[in-house]
């Protein structure tokens, strides 16, 4: 039986990308409100027995968690065997300990949720700072994809002489990975986040890298305030205008625009989140892994 792709409201490009590569069938649902502001929603494709798999990349995760349990509920509700949920895009993994009194790890509560409801998860380089993996915090089987593959393949096509500038310690990660597979060195600043918008950016002697064209690769791209701080900080050392690479373009309010006037030189997402952009597909690779 073939498995069932649907797309929470939004999604709908990403998860027929999906469905083609999986040669699945594309679920029917239709969205909708009450004259209240409650959800409504009725599915109207067959789903017994059939493994079904909900396309939700979770931006602005409050309003979407509720449609999204409501419709993993109602597949259920209507024989589904089993519920797969792409989240190009995971939210919720930033908050991962207390750091004030009186918080809690809503990273955790909102893990519990989601593995309250959905039988797995596949998610696309999820924001793993304190914690090591999805494991510690989700009940579920959980995959993740990487971008770093596709990002170096696209640093190797499309630009010459680059240096990967990781902004902060935790890209570590992912800049040494893409700096390996693309054959380029690497430099990683320190960041000090002094506020939710506020961060400070310091850089070791990169004067043997001037002529090398800088590339800077964060795993979100939020307030562009880390981006924006590190293009600024390359420029005063004479270097070209960075191209700037995230994996998950969030852009809060005008971060796009400003990171633009920033002095920034390309700047280039994922799909995980639909945005202007957006050059690289992950649909294949994720695809691939379900
Ligand atoms: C932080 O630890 C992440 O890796 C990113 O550097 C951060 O989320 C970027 O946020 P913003 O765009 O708000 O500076």
């Amino acid at each position: 039986m073939k498995p069932v792709v649907f797309a929470q409201a939004g999604n709908e490009v990403f998860a027929k990308s999906i469905a083609t590569y999986l040669h699945a069938d594309l679920g029917e649902v239709i969205f909708g409100r009450f004259p209240d502001g409650e959800t409504y929603l009725r599915i109207q494709s067959d789903v017994k027995n059939k493994k079904t798999i909900i396309v939700c990349t979770l931006r602005q995760p409050d309003e979407k968690i509720l449609p999204l349990y409501f419709l993993a509920k109602t597949l259920k509700s209507l024989g589904a065997d089993s519920i797969c949920l792409v989240a190009p895009y995971l939210a919720y993994m930033r908050q991962d300990k207390v750091f004030n009194p009186g918080e809690g790890v809503t990273s955790e509560y909102f893990a519990s949720l989601v593995s309250d409801f959905a039988d797995n998860l596949i998610t696309v380089d999820p924001h793993l700072h304190r914690r090591h993996s999805l494991s510690e915090i989700y009940s579920i089987p959980c995959k993740v994809i990487h971008a770093s593959p596709l990002i170096s393949a696209y640093i190797k096509d499309h630009i010459s002489n680059p240096v990967i500038i990781g902004p902060d310690a935790e890209s570590v990660q992912w800049v040494s990975e893409i700096a390996k597979d693309a054959n380029a060195a690497f430099i990683v600043l320190e960041k000090t986040r002094l506020g939710d918008k506020e961060v400070k950016i310091t850089i070791p002697d990169i004067g043997k890298f001037r002529n090398h064209t800088p590339v800077i690769v964060d795993d979100i791209i939020s307030t562009a305030n880390t981006m924006i701080q590190t293009v600024k900080i390359l420029k005063n050392k004479g270097m070209k205008p960075a191209v700037c690479f995230g994996i998950h373009a969030i852009f809060a309010g005008t971060a796009f625009e400003e990171l633009k006037d920033s002095g920034a030189g390309e700047i280039i997402t994922c799909n995980t989140i639909s945005h202007i952009s957006n050059k690289i597909d992950i649909c294949e690779l994720l695809a691939k892994s379900i």
